[in-house]
């Protein structure tokens, strides 16, 4: 991982890719863009209302605007045009907050540009703003320590030459109990230097996709609960110079939700149940809180400690009732899945659907779907 002050090879070469390389999102190599499952309707609803320029301008990957988050306090890791922090700031309403950060001039002035129009559309002056920085320095860039209840970010962190810089800054800027809740794009090996070493490859995503295993190893080591995957789906490379460079590496989109939160300190017997109250709008029924924990409305499920942590002690635990359940085993239940042992999965069911001609290559609960 290189430090902040050797990367500004990296920092430059994607700074040109965004500004002045790509002009519309039709200009990208590769399907990450359209990876993901359609977002939530109230999600697309927000989209509708966001002004072209900066829709226009959108370079994602995934869909990581939680519902739930009226009055929250939002942080965009390279927000690029703002498509996500605008969404974001019609869910969090007056009186929430965005704040979205990048490095490059061009994308920031889009951002800045469409606030007037937004706020015509929303009725109200939205707490909206896009500072200049590096997602790598966020206390350079005034984002102050315990400020911050959900952070988001599409498709940036595998751009950034220092990962650890970033998550241990994310970590140090969220309230206890905040999230990050954030979409990007993986490997499911380590990378070669041909392929991290390429210039379209980087600003693409591909280039600096971090292995699965050795960034949910990093998130942990930062302090954050046990990583949650909500999403995964497989990213197709359409041009074919860049298919022959990456060779066999597989890539993926996938949303995870790190959690700063501590683990129960329960007596080894002591396991618990979490209730979900069906209050979130748009969850209603039921909530998915990773693949592995999706729940019903009204329904006492079993969960693990880790699980217990997050839902009784997150910026979600308003949501859920909590319990401990004295002289129960299920204070050992499983943690969820790793994406290592989704990827495997996938793979499989890629092979059965390639034996029998076509099929589901896709992962993600209630958000997955076949692409
Ligand atoms: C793939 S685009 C995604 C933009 C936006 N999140 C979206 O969904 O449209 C990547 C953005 O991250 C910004 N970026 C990449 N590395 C960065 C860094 N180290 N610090 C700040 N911004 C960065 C780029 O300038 C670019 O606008």
């Amino acid at each position: 991982m290189l430090p902040l002050e050797n990367s500004e090879d990296i920092h430059s070469s994607v700074k040109t890719y965004y500004g002045k390389v790509l002009t519309s999102s039709k200009d990208l190599k590769t399907s990450a863009c359209t990876a993901a499952a359609a977002p939530h309707s109230i999600v697309r609803k927000a989209i509708e209302s966001v002004p072209k320029a900066v829709n226009d301008k959108f370079y994602g990957c995934g869909n990581p605007i939680p519902l739930g988050i009226k009055g929250k306090d939002i942080l965009d890791l390279g927000s690029g045009s703002g498509r996500d922090c605008y969404v974001a700031s019609a869910l969090v309403g007056p009186e929430g907050s965005v704040t979205g950060i990048d490095m490059t001039d061009e994308q920031l002035q889009i951002a800045r540009d469409s606030i007037g129009e937004f706020e015509q559309t929303l009725g109200y002056t939205p707490k909206l703003k896009f500072v200049t920085g590096y997602i790598e320095e966020l206390q350079k860039a005034g984002i102050e320590p315990s400020t911050i209840d959900v952070c988001i970010s599409n498709c940036v962190i595998n751009l950034s030459p220092n990962k650890k810089l970033v998550l241990e800054g994310v970590h140090q800027a969220l309230r206890k109990g905040g999230e990050l809740y954030f979409s990007d794009m993986y490997a499911d090996a380590r990378l070669p230097e041909s392929v991290r070493k390429n210039d379209v490859l980087i600003g693409e995503g591909i280039g600096g996709a971090l292995y699965v295993k050795d960034f949910e190893q990093m998130a942990k080591e930062i302090g954050f609960a046990h990583p949650r995957v909500l999403s995964i789906s497989p990213i197709a490379i359409k041009d074919k110079e860049l298919q022959a460079l990456v060779a066999n590496t597989r890539y993926y989109s996938i949303t995870y939700r790190l959690f700063k939160t501590d683990e129960h300190k329960a007596t080894k017997r002591t396991g618990f149940t979490a209730r979900y109250l069906g209050t979130i709008e748009g969850h209603e029924d039921k909530y998915e809180l990773d693949i592995d924990n999706v729940f019903d409305k009204d329904v006492s499920t079993l969960v693990s400690r880790s699980t217990a942590a997050i839902l009784s002690s997150s910026w979600l635990s308003g949501f859920f009732a909590v319990e401990e359940t004295p002289n129960s085993a299920s204070g050992l239940a499983a943690l969820p899945s790793t994406a290592k042992t989704l990827i495997n999965h996938l793979r499989r069911l890629e092979q059965q659907s390639s034996n029998a001609s076509g099929g589901c290559c896709s992962t993600g609960g209630a958000q997955g779907g076949c692409c």
